[in-house]
């Protein structure tokens, strides 16, 4: 960066769970390039989309993510308070100290509501995981991803898929970065230090001898009945193996009061690294999560996706993920084929190398470096 001018401060902003493993390694590679001369400086806003030690101070401590400059405390509340809330504080931050650009990352309420607020400022905005689509309007994160990327001016993102989907919607192809994945950087880094749950032992857990299940999606979880019937296929399905299963806050308002077949244990939403540790380690995953699938995939997991799209195509053309749907009589097939040893082996994705953050770090340098101008 050229002396004299001042440092470029670049937002970037975290708000809920998924989105901690993601900033992490572009703190990180921001860090290091200032260690090595560079000038570019970060803001963290933490938006308090989640606020619990469990969702997201956990990720903080085993992450080593610094802590937050600045804390909007949104809370929780419906789509339009939690955008509406994060708007207005992120606004009112910006017009006490404006930043040189809003960097997001991801697809949840923060991610939209600061690059809205941003953009509306004219502080330019680069969206991390661009370009994905699942072509279902009915989840949020759809909407969020839409709108994001319809505002943002530079992309950074995670595969070919999304690079085009870009492209048709119009994204100049200089402004799209094909960097990879930011959450394979951070369990690439954190492989070695993944670590048994506490409850390990006691639930009689050893390697490939059990699942990992994941739940949060309303299709799923929110209808007290439907939701009955999943869990009860998967008990079946699983041949007595037990079943691990972290249970999100929005599910576990609905689980209370619903039977749990015995194979079923519920617990508490996992720290990243005992999390990972259970995935690695399972015999397969059962999610309607996103992410998920992304480290069963680099992992070599096989991962039975309970949703009828993913924006993430190359965990199964690619990877070890398989679509199985909504209908919980489609999970026994699957697991039917899991266990008499039929489950493809998968790859790993282009990029997908755990050096991301370096490649954004050094993009965000040049941008901010030219002064470039966005459109
Ligand atoms: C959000 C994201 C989703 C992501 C998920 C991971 C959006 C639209 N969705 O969904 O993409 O996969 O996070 O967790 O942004 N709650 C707590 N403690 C917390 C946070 C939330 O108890 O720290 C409760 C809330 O009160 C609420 C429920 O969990 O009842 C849902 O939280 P919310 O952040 O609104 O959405 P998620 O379903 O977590």
């Amino acid at each position: 960066m050229s002396a004299g001018r001042p440092e470029p401060l670049v937002d970037i902003i975290a708000g809920a769970r998924p989105n901690f493993m993601k900033i992490a390694p572009i703190i990180r590679a921001i860090e290091a390039r200032r260690g090595a001369g560079s000038r570019l400086r970060y803001r963290l806003v933490h938006t308090g989309q989640h606020y619990d030690q469990r969702m997201s101070g956990d990720f903080f401590e085993q992450l080593g993510i610094p802590a937050p400059d600045v804390n909007l405390e949104v809370g929780s509340g419906t789509q339009a308070e939690q955008t509406a809330g994060i708007m207005v504080s992120y606004e009112r931050l910006l017009l006490r100290e404006r930043s040189a650009l809003c960097l997001v990352v991801g697809d949840v309420t923060s991610t939209m509501a600061c690059a809205i607020a941003a953009q509306k400022l004219r502080v330019p905005v680069a969206h991390v995981e661009a370009g994905i689509r699942s072509g279902d309007w009915t989840m949020p994160e759809e909407i969020n991803r839409l709108v994001t990327d319809s505002i943002s001016n530079w992309f950074f993102t995670t595969s070919e898929v999304a690079n085009a989907n870009l492209r048709r919607a119009g994204a100049a192809p200089e402004s799209i970065f094909f960097v990879g994945n930011t959450m394979i950087d951070t369990l690439l880094a954190n492989l070695a230090k993944l670590r048994e749950p506490a409850f390990w032992h006691e639930l009689g857990l050893r390697p490939q001898g059990y699942f990992v299940m994941t739940l949060h999606r309303p299709a799923n979880v929110d209808e007290p009945a439907a939701f009955a019937r999943l869990l009860a296929e998967v008990g079946e399905a699983v041949r007595g193996m037990p079943v691990v299963f972290p249970v999100h806050p929005r599910t576990a308002k609905t689980l209370a009061g619903l039977p749990v077949p015995g194979s079923i244990k519920p617990v508490e939403p996992q720290p990243y690294l005992e999390f990972n540790h259970l995935v690695r380690h399972a015999r397969g995953v059962i999610t309607d999560s996103g992410g998920i699938t992304e480290e069963t995939t680099v992992m070599g997991v096989p991962c039975l996706t309970l949703r009828d799209t993913t924006e993430r195509p190359e965990t199964v053309s690619v990877g070890t993920n398989e679509l199985v749907g909504t209908d919980p009589s489609r999970i026994k097939p699957h697991l039917d084929r899991l266990f008499a040893g039929q489950w493809k082996r998968g790859a790993i994705p282009e990029k997908w190398d755990g050096h991301t953050g370096e490649r954004i770090a050094l993009e965000l340098e040049r941008l901010l470096d030219a002064g470039a101008d966005p459109r």
